[in-house]
């Protein structure tokens, strides 16, 4: 049997340990495509504004369009700003 073949054995059996460093690692992912795509639906909203103004007073919604997902970008940001400093060594 393989090395690798062997470890997988092992680990079929061992509880999943939501602490290890691979699920911090997604968890970490996750959070950083959310920013990546929610920069994208603030950046389209902004837009949207100025798009929306060049037919006068756009509706409030439209004008508070942005800022659900900036409030979004904001946490997920801070989130990414503290993680080389949350990470734990190897
Ligand atoms: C509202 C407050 C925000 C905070 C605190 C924040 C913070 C951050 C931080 C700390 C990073 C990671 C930098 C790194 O480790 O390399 C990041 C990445 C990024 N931010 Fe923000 N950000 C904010 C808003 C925005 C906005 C408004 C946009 C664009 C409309 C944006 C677009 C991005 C993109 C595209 C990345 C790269 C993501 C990746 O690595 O794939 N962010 N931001």
């Amino acid at each position: 049997m393989t090395t690798q073949a062997v470890l997988l054995e092992k680990w079929a059996d061992e509880p999943i340990d939501h602490t290890t460093r691979e699920d911090w690692m997604n968890w970490s992912n996750w959070i950083r495509q959310s920013h990546r795509w929610l920069s994208m639906a603030f950046t389209l909203a902004v837009i949207a504004n100025f798009v929306a103004m060049t037919q006068g007073t756009p509706p409030l919604w439209v004008t508070y369009s942005p800022l659900a997902p900036l409030a979004l970008l904001l946490f997920t940001g801070l989130y990414l700003f503290a993680l080389p400093y949350l990470r734990r060594k190897p």
